[in-house]
């Protein structure tokens, strides 16, 4: 399942991430790609080790972290610090599937790629192509969101991002370890809790039923999660 997070960004926050993006240096891509991605790869990116892409990553986490349709959805154990990409000219990324295990940079962790996110930067009209398009069990699904919108979709999903043919187009893509490994649970859950949340602003968190229901999220959490 897609899921869309709007507005994770605000317009005035992404004016100040395309300011500091537009000063940047952008590498090649391929120089990160892994060895089954290299021969699809061609776009740019920004050094991961390096401001701007630092700070603006930490930007981006503290969002998510004030975000609740995100964490509903994620459920995050481990977010990896945002990278950020630029296709233009023909820029593209052919049809592959994420890399299941990443070390965390400085860190003696790895991070199981449960889930992966790309965080739009620039307005769809600012460029042709450049889609996103995701396999899924209900087919493909193609994604171009407003400057500040994310999509979240799980990283068993064979992608691509189509050809940018004018413009550029703007992204930070990461990866989530999510405390559910299950992509199946982890949609159970966040339907319940959506629906949790909507039954409570009608009957308040005080009602019974809501009360239970809380409970029946929480006791399938302490289930499925992976400690
Ligand atoms: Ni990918």
């Amino acid at each position: 399942m897609l899921i869309v997070i709007p507005q994770v960004l605000s317009a005035a926050e992404v004016q100040q991430f395309r300011t500091h993006i537009a000063q940047a240096d952008w590498q090649d891509g391929v120089q990160t790609a892994g060895s089954l991605a290299r021969h699809v790869k061609q776009n740019l990116q920004l050094s991961d080790t390096a401001e701007p892409a630092l700070s603006l990553g930490k930007h981006i986490l503290r969002a998510l972290a004030q975000t609740p349709l995100f964490i509903s959805a994620a459920l995050p154990a481990r977010i990896y610090p945002p990278k950020f990409n630029c296709y233009r000219n023909g820029g593209h990324y052919g049809a592959h599937i994420d890399g299941s295990l990443m070390q965390l940079p400085n860190s003696h962790l790895t991070l199981r790629t449960d889930l992966s996110a790309t965080l739009f930067l620039n307005e769809p009209e600012d460029y042709d192509g450049g889609e996103l398009s995701i396999d899924t069990r209900y087919g493909t699904q193609t994604v171009k969101l407003a400057a500040g919108d994310m999509v979240l979709y799980p990283s068993t999903s064979l992608h691509q991002v189509t050809p940018v043919t004018r413009g550029e187009r703007l992204a930070a893509f990461f990866w989530i370890q999510s405390q559910i490994q299950d992509n199946t649970q982890r949609e159970l859950l966040f339907d319940l809790d959506q629906s949790i949340q909507r039954l409570t602003v009608e009957l308040g968190s005080t009602h019974a039923e809501v009360v239970r229901l809380s409970g029946v999220y929480h006791n399938l959490i302490r289930q499925w999660a992976v400690a």
